[in-house]
């Protein structure tokens, strides 16, 4: 028990010498990726022999997949590449220890995307952006010199769920990660990932030619600042030869970029993909984009990217937050997804829960994640929803998909039990996009707390609803960012910073007056639905086809409109608040029902965590529902609980 805590979903039970000794694990391959594939399998797997087979024939753009096949009493696993083995030893492994048959198995699996990455937000003074499980795994201090054991505990949990690729360091970056001394660490890291398949990437600050070569500036299209990047990714792949490439954020929130030197975010893409293409190195080049002005901010990274479509190197891909404003419980899909058809497009989510309660609450992220990826976009005839367009983009060979890490060095590695269950979604998902939400929270259950189904009906009923539940006492029915400003937990909708940026304020998206409330953003207002495609743009445009769920992103609603239900926009405010808070009393009572299954640490956590979720979705319900009040002029129904001012 004492080990629970930071096990993860990994809770296999060693197998003891003698009947290890009964069964054996043969692999036709030696290599390190390979080598871990076997030592897992025999410290692990007690359900007979294994053979593990390099298959040359597998389809070469799909190395990581596999196959499982029994054979007189005799379990093969087949794949194209050590890496297809692994992630095949770690699926045998997680049926058996989910309970699963595994004597007659037949499976076939290859994966959605090929780059399965996890982008961490990790500062080199040990914090974490929008980190909430204390400081970052990555001990730079101690580096190269001290490898933390942990080092390999994450690369193992990662490659259990088939993520393959991790970005070390924050979006924010320092420039001083490119120094040499930090490359140095770096590749230790790299080193204690490889033989679990993952490659690593760097998030890069667009000034450091400037500022750590000396250079007189940073402009993609002086010929000394092209040498430079070419010069410091040779000095990388020296020393890391698998390396994966850059990630970077450019004029956007203050950071530097080519915008700089009046280039375009092509000029600056292209150019570090010269310096890395002869290594086969990536540019994943953010599309978070915005700047105070007239412009409503969901609209300004499509204006900005879309020109540039056709205009990128066949190995830049443009990384997209899933929704246009910025990882907030609700929004529709960014536009910007298949409106660039030319451009190598992928999804990035959110993990952290910076939105979402923090590691305080209890929500599950795959609903989200899969309300983006299962989106039609409508841009093409086939593959058109956002999963389609990002796994069959225009280069066959290339997809991807990121996802913000909320690990750190808590004990439980994500400060919440349950958000474990993000980071393993993330995961699984990536891996497999057409996997329910449910499925997933049901193996995750398994894994991690036991097979029992007595446990896993009720948890996995509370998970799938806890996402909606979230939404329902933050921002029901389209609002977005009325959190306080600057933390994003609690609720501000008040907010309001005289002089300060109009588009960090909470008013700018609910705009609540005495008519109404939410954004206008049809041919009144900003006019961002244009930036759909048919049908999307005229469903969300009218009031009467908007969906319910995004009415208040797109429209700003009288009051007194009927809903769908006959009751009024404001009764819908508060019953929506209030079945939030209802939700998650709920979720107590269920968690508390299930006391004598769950070992006792575990049990006293997730008690703890979900008494701070209640009293917050009672205090985001008094808070919008009152301040919302002293426009609408309307009384809260009777038949509900009445907010209590604090
Ligand atoms: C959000 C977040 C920032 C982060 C930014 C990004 O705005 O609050 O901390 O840097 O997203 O994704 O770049």
């Amino acid at each position: 028990q004492a080990e629970d805590g930071s096990r993860l979903w990994l809770r296999y039970t060693k197998v003891a010498d003698r009947e290890a000794a009964l069964r054996k694990i043969h692999c036709s391959l030696r290599d390190p990726v390979a080598n871990t594939a076997v030592q897992e399998l025999q410290h692990y797997w007690r359900k007979g022999d294994v053979a593990l087979v390099l298959d040359k024939k597998w389809p070469k753009y799909q190395p990581d997949g596999y196959r499982i096949r029994s054979v007189a009493g005799k379990t093969i696993i087949r794949a194209g590449s050590s890496t297809g083995l692994l992630y095949g030893a770690y699926h045998l492994l997680r049926l058996q220890q989910i309970g699963n048959e595994v004597t007659q198995l037949d499976i076939v699996e290859t994966p959605s995307y090929h780059l399965r990455m996890l982008n961490h937000w990790d500062n080199l003074d040990g914090t974490v952006e929008r980190g909430y499980a204390g400081y970052s795994l990555w001990k730079w201090d101690e580096l190269p010199a001290i490898k933390s054991p942990r080092y390999v505990e994450y690369a193992r949990a990662n490659a259990s769920i088939g993520i393959n690729a991790v970005v070390l360091n924050n979006v924010n970056a320092s420039p001083l990660i490119l120094r040499q001394d930090y490359i140095e660490k770096v590749k230790v890291l790299a080193d204690s990932f490889r033989p679990y398949g993952i490659r690593v990437f760097l998030s890069i600050n667009f000034s450091a030619p400037a500022i750590l070569g000396n250079l007189p500036d940073s402009d993609p299209l002086n010929p000394a600042v092209a040498r430079w990047w070419k010069d410091k990714a040779d000095a990388i792949y020296k020393v890391i030869p698998d390396f994966g490439g850059f990630l970077v954020k450019a004029n956007s929130e203050g950071q530097p970029g080519p915008q700089d030197y009046g280039r375009t975010h092509a000029d600056g893409a292209n150019m570090l993909a010269a310096a890395l293409k002869p290594h086969k190195g990536l540019v994943l080049w953010r599309a978070f984009v915005y700047n105070p002005s007239a412009e409503d901010r969901a609209k300004q990274a499509y204006q900005e990217f879309v020109p540039l479509d056709g205009k990128f190197e066949d190995n830049v891909i443009l990384q997209i937050k899933n929704g246009p404003i910025d990882f907030q419980p609700r929004e529709p899909f960014n536009p910007l997804f298949g409106a660039m058809p030319n451009t190598s497009q992928m999804v990035e989510f959110q993990i952290t829960q910076e939105y979402l309660g923090f590691s305080n609450h209890l929500v599950y992220l795959a609903p989200l994640f899969k309300e983006t990826l299962d989106a039609e976009t409508y841009t093409r005839k086939e593959a058109s929803t956002v999963a389609g367009l990002t796994q069959k983009g225009p280069n066959p060979r290339l997809s991807a998909i990121a996802g913000v890490a909320n690990i750190g060095e808590d004990r439980n590695w994500c400060g919440h039990h349950f958000a474990q269950a993000n980071w393993y979604a993330f995961g699984r998902l990536a891996w497999n996009s057409g996997l329910s939400s449910d499925s997933v929270a049901r193996e995750w259950l398994a894994s991690t707390f036991s097979p029992d189904m007595t446990l896993i009906a009720p948890l996995s009923k509370v998970m799938l609803e806890s996402r909606e539940a979230a939404v329902n006492y933050m921002m029901p029915l389209g609002l977005h960012h009325i959190f306080a400003f600057e933390h994003h937990y609690g609720p501000e909708p008040w907010g309001d910073i005289p002089g300060g940026r109009p588009d960090w304020m909470p008013w700018y998206y609910h705009n609540a007056d005495s008519l109404g409330i939410g954004f206008d953003r049809t041919a009144s207002g900003s006019n961002a639905v244009a930036q759909y495609h048919s049908p999307l743009k005229e469903q969300f445009a009218a009031l009467s086809s908007c969906p319910e769920k995004y009415l208040l992103w797109f429209h700003h609603v009288p009051w007194n409109y009927s809903m769908k239900n006959g009751r009024s926009l404001w009764d819908n405010l508060c019953y929506a608040y209030q079945e939030g808070v209802d939700q998650v009393r709920y979720v107590q009572r269920v968690w508390d029902g299930l006391e004598h299954k769950v070992d006792a640490e575990r049990f006293k956590d997730v008690q703890a965590k979900l008494k701070i979720q209640a009293k917050d979705a009672v205090w985001w319900r008094d808070a919008c529902l009152l301040y919302f009040q002293t426009y609408s002029k309307r009384p809260i129904p009777p038949t509900l609980e009445q907010p209590v001012h604090r």
